[in-house]
């Protein structure tokens, strides 16, 4: 997971896709992600290894997509939108209400993806990477409401 989200961060649009401070220690951070308190882990694999993962942290009620990435060979299959797709069953499972994330503009893919499964544009936060350019900040209601004074999963 290291090693693909390593070079998924390097690909020549997305380089400093995430905070500075998480590029210098992935390794470091990977090994724990799924043992530390409010964090989903989903992969996707075949015979050959990794083909994809998606990591997600939760705090009281809300969600954050934290890294996301397909090896190069298996992309344009599907398999972003199932890795999406599991976050999204097993969060409304859990009355988690909203996730959100932050997408580089320039990372068509990416975008294409979370408008496939649902997000929205919510903000900007300007000159956000490294390189100078904007964050998108994307987010999505899973729609939990309160009828008759009961929780109640909507699609
Ligand atoms: C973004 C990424 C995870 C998408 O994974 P994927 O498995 O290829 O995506 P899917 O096959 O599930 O595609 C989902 C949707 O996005 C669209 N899409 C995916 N890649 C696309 C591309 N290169 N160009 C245009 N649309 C694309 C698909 O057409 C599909 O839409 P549709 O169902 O309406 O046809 C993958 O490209 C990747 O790993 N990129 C590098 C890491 C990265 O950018 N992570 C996100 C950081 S914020």
């Amino acid at each position: 997971m290291a090693d693909l989200d390593w070079r998924a961060l390097h690909e020549p649009f997305l380089l400093g896709c995430h905070a500075q401070e998480r590029r210098e220690s992935l390794t470091a951070v990977w090994p724990g992600f799924a043992e530390s308190a409010g964090s989903h882990l989903y992969v996707a694999e075949d015979g050959d290894g990794l083909l994809g993962f998606v990591a997600v942290r939760e705090v009281v009620g809300e969600a954050e997509v934290d890294a996301i990435a397909v090896e190069p060979r298996a992309r344009k299959r599907g398999i972003g939108r199932v890795l999406l797709g599991r976050v999204d069953e097993d969060l409304r499972a859990l009355w988690v209400t909203r996730i959100g994330l932050e997408v580089r503009a320039s990372n068509v893919p990416a975008r294409r993806l979370y408008a496939a499964c649902g997000f929205e544009a919510e903000g900007l936060r300007k000159r956000y990477y490294e390189n100078g350019e904007d964050a998108i900040l994307l987010g999505k209601t899973l729609a939990v409401a309160v009828r008759d004074g009961s929780l109640v999963a909507a699609s």
